[in-house]
């Protein structure tokens, strides 16, 4: 097991040898682009919910329009985001490896930001918006009345594209994410706090597989002990470092 910042050569042999890389990202990935992580407290004006008091159906059928606004000021805040070194490094290393799947928790999009192309959002998408009652999506809408507004298909109340707690999770990206990381040859574990299920058994059916475990996480978590390698670093950092010791650049 690797704990600290250096890449040990025998993991740069490995990732640039690899056939098929999964990365799992959570909340962590989006920190250095400015995005309060579920877990930190809350900042400002909603420092006195807990995320999982909001987010979650119970929540928006008795408040519709606090769940609405605490996902108005989300979204404003993702808008005002941008990709950080990490998630630009796992764009390249995905143009550099025969097979790559990426696997988010996050909402933020900010992975199809820095030009990743398959991507699983296992949690949905912040930006996107449903009606609650049919889940028509909404692109529009109108905004002169109450709020939350209304699906202008149906009528029903409008909510984020977004898995709430106690909510399944989008069956086909479900199975896609589950049969990618058991038969991929290494798994990056990046920026999560590994609690939260279905995710959080990934990497360990990744270890049981035999498939080399990569964690990256300055703060330790239920999977660091189990990791083969474990790169206590921001993602911003240690993710640049692992691709670039897995394809040193040309010196010309
Ligand atoms: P958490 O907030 O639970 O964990 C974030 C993790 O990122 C922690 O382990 C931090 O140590 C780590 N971290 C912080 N800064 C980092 C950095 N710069 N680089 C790398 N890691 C860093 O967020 P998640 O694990 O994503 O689900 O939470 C998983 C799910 O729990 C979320 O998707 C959400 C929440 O309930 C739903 O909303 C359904």
């Amino acid at each position: 097991m690797t704990v600290g910042m250096e890449i040990p050569s025998s993991l740069a042999a490995r990732l640039h040898a690899a056939r098929h890389v999964v990365a799992l990202t959570g909340a962590g990935i989006s920190a250095e682009s400015g995005v309060p992580t579920f877990r930190d407290a809350q900042t400002g004006l909603w420092a006195r919910y807990r995320p999982e008091e909001l987010a979650t159906p119970q929540a928006f059928m008795r408040d519709p329009r606090t769940v609405w606004e605490w996902y108005a000021w989300r979204r404003a805040l993702v808008a005002k985001a941008v990709p950080n070194a990490g998630h630009i490094a796992l764009s390249e290393l995905e143009q550099r490896v025969p097979r790559f799947t990426l696997i988010t928790q996050n909402v933020d999009g900010l992975h199809h930001a820095a030009g990743s192309r398959n991507v699983l959002e296992l949690h949905g998408n912040i930006q996107r918006t449903r009606c609650f009652d049919r889940s028509h999506r909404a692109d529009t809408w109108d905004e002169s009345g109450e709020l939350p507004p209304r699906c202008p298909t149906c009528g029903s109340p409008l909510r984020p594209d977004v898995v709430w707690f106690g909510e399944r999770l989008p069956e086909s990206v479900l199975a896609q994410a589950l049969s990618a990381a058991a038969s991929c040859d290494l798994f990056l574990c990046i920026g999560t706090s590994a609690v939260v299920e279905p995710a959080a058994s990934m990497p360990f059916a990744a270890l049981q597989n035999g498939t080399l475990v990569v964690e990256i996480n300055p703060h330790p978590t239920p999977l660091t002990s189990r990791a083969h390698h474990a790169l206590n670093a921001p993602a911003g950092v240690a993710l640049p470092k692992l691709v670039e010791a897995a394809w040193p650049p040309q010196v010309s």
